[in-house]
């Protein structure tokens, strides 16, 4: 393994918090804190916040993603937003399949794949979320599912496209509970990703994806985390409402 050559990304996912005027304030409190990252730093934001966080980032080194997408182009689909859409507003990366769209929304892995392939199709960057519940791990199922899960997200993405995939390993069961996998854990789960993208492209490729932790990362134990072979940054909630926490976990990923 060679973790120096990949690219590690910290993203935050904002969910369903702050308003557009929040949003612009919150990334002008982070430009100077993590200016000097060493690491991809994006900020995953609701739609409306979209603009005002691509305005305030402008000319920073903070990307902006969106926290899902659909896969149709265009047309009669009420709520929602296609890739082109994200692309003319200054969108660069988007979270695909995140559990709680999976458990609220009646996401499967049959519209991940979709999502995926419509942004990566587009030219968008893509955030594949994975994870097994406290139930699949118990019961040992943790490997099968994660390298299902990985697989079925990337049927038809091509070998170029996957340059464009970040796949971020996420606990169910340490999704926003402040029950963090540990660091030998996220470091496993990762890894079953990681072999799910040689099994299905080759070592090459497997070496070069960007696998990310996420699941209540926060600014105390994210050096420990990033640490780990296979961890390459992370995809953080709570933590990335706070400029100061957001600012050390990126720090802990530029090493
Ligand atoms: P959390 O969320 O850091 O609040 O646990 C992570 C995520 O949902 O991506």
């Amino acid at each position: 393994m060679n973790k120096a050559t990949r690219k590690a990304v910290i993203a935050g996912n904002w969910k369903m918090n702050k308003t557009p005027a929040e949003a612009a304030a919150l990334i002008e409190e982070m430009k100077p804190l993590v200016k000097d990252a060493d690491c991809e730093v994006v900020l995953c934001v609701p739609y409306v916040d979209i603009a005002a966080a691509v305005e305030a980032a402008k000319g920073s080194n903070i990307k902006i993603g969106a926290e899902n997408v659909h896969f149709k182009a265009s047309g009669a689909y009420t709520g929602e937003i296609s890739a082109e859409m994200l692309l003319a507003c200054g969108v660069e990366y988007v979270i695909i399949g995140h559990s709680e769209r999976r458990t609220y929304f009646g996401e499967t892995d049959q519209t991940v794949n979709l999502r995926t392939l419509a942004a990566l199709n587009a030219g968008l960057k893509v955030i594949v979320c994975v994870g097994e519940t406290l139930e699949q791990r118990e019961l040992g199922y943790t490997e099968t599912l994660l390298k299902f899960q990985t697989k079925m997200a990337l049927t038809g993405v091509t070998k170029e496209q996957l340059k464009n995939v970040v796949i971020a390993y996420e606990p169910v069961w340490a999704i926003g509970t402040g029950v963090t996998a540990t660091d030998d854990q996220a470091d496993e789960g990762n890894g079953f990703v990681r072999a799910a993208v040689a099994e299905a492209y080759g070592a090459e490729a497997a070496e070069a994806i960007t696998v990310q932790y996420g699941g209540s990362m926060n600014a105390k134990n994210a050096d420990g985390l990033v640490d780990k072979i296979n961890v390459d940054g992370g995809l953080i909630g709570g933590a990335s409402l706070k400029a100061a926490d957001f600012a050390v976990i990126v720090k802990a990923a530029s090493k």
